[in-house]
């Protein structure tokens, strides 16, 4: 094996610089952009949260107006991606691969663009995917966005037909602001690794979809909800946990790779998850299930601290404002992919090509055997 330290998972290792988020992990502090998560959350609309991270300070009316509009400009998606979506709707494949598809053809009929350019393309073309796949899906024409709506307006609109009340588009919105960035996780840095090639953003983010599909990093939210109504219906969150523990199964919406203290964005997103249970029975018997959980979590692992993460409330907040199970994972590439775009324009601007090393433990100087002779 040649010489160098084996450091699986890339653990408290720092490779980048970043303007973008800080995370601390012990305190449970959550900064984006400068601001405090639970600030930028209450107050942003998603375009000055997409604004914030390209330009590192908040946009002036005009600017925003100048963005909101440019952004809103680029929402439609070519008949050629809509024949896609459909066949992937047909086939019921998710709508992470339907996102992915959808990703790659991003810049057809884009003519000549640049990085920025093609970062506006694909935060802007996000919803137009997803909610595009999702009326195929149910079986309803897929419909054209609104320019004059702002982005999460236009997305609660493309997905259900009826422009949505204020109240569900700010729940979305809070989570939109939630999750756009977060330090490097998984597919932000896959994001920033395919261009640290100089290769495009379009494929930046097509590869960071994939990344964030996995049920460890993106894909929780939904199997969080199941075992939510689950729990609420047998009415015995302890018989639930410890059945799923002592079977070693993960619990789902609980533990973090850098947090050893309740994610931050769990506050924030139980908030406003609050705000719409109108069955305010199973709201409650979310958050005692979230007490038992951690309880017998300290009891399995004691010392390793699995606190709530992100996941848990965003499954209670999305179904809350009537987004389907089905589509949680790509909701959060939909913010997400502020995230990746600003971090692969800032990996450009200083760029390095991203290239560790391997411990192989493999043979060496083998001799080769012929066919014939194996
Ligand atoms: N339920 C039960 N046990 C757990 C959980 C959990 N949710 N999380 C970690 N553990 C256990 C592990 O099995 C491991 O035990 P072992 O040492 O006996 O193998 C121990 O705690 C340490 O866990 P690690 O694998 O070191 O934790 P890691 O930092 O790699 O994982 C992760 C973090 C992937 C989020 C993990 O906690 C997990 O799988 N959670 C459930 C899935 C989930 O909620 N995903 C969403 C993550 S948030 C996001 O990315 C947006």
């Amino acid at each position: 094996m040649s010489e160098g330290e084996l450091n699986r998972g890339l653990e408290g290792i720092r490779v980048a610089e970043t303007r973008l988020s800080d995370i601390d992990g012990e305190a449970g502090v959550l900064t984006i952009g400068g601001y405090p998560v639970a600030e930028l959350a209450r107050n942003a609309t998603y375009e000055e949260s997409v604004f914030l991270l390209f330009e590192d300070r908040l946009p002036t009316a005009s600017e925003l107006e100048e963005f909101r509009s440019d952004l809103a400009g680029r929402r439609a998606v070519g008949e050629e991606v809509r024949a896609v979506l459909k066949r992937a709707a047909e086939e019921e494949k998710p709508a992470m691969d339907a996102l992915r598809m959808g990703a790659a053809a991003a810049n057809l009929g884009a003519g000549e663009e640049d990085p920025e350019a093609d970062a506006r393309r694909v935060v802007a073309v996000f919803p137009t995917i997803v909610a595009t796949y999702w009326r195929y899906r149910v079986g309803e024409t897929p419909v054209e966005p609104r320019e004059d709506l702002r982005h999460a307006a236009n997305y609660l609109y493309m997905l259900t037909g009826e422009v949505p009340d204020e109240a569900a588009v700010q729940g979305l919105e809070t989570y939109l602001n939630t999750v756009i960035d977060h330090g490097l996780n998984a597919s932000t840095f896959t994001a920033r690794t395919v261009v640290s090639t100089e290769s495009d953003v379009v494929s930046a983010v097509t590869a960071a979809v994939g990344t964030l599909k996995g049920p460890l990093h993106g894909g929780a939210p939904g199997p969080v909800l199941d075992m939510l109504r689950a729990v609420h219906q047998s009415g015995d969150p302890e018989g639930y946990v410890r059945e799923k523990l002592a079977a070693g199964e993960r619990l789902m919406g609980f533990g973090h790779r850098v947090y050893r203290v309740r994610d931050p964005r769990a506050a924030v997103l139980e908030a406003a998850a609050s705000e719409f249970y109108g069955d305010a029975e199973f709201f409650e018997s979310i958050t005692s299930f979230e007490d038992v959980a951690v309880d017998l979590l300290a009891e399995h692992k004691p010392g390793r601290e699995l606190e709530t993460n992100v996941e848990f409330y965003t499954a209670a907040l999305l179904d809350g404002v009537g987004v389907p199970k089905e589509l949680f994972t790509a909701c959060f590439a939909v913010s997400r992919v502020g995230g990746w775009t600003a971090h692969a324009l800032e990996q450009l601007d200083d760029n390095r090509l991203i290239r560790p090393l391997s411990a192989y433990v493999g043979d060496h100087d083998r001799s080769w055997t012929p066919v014939d002779e194996r």
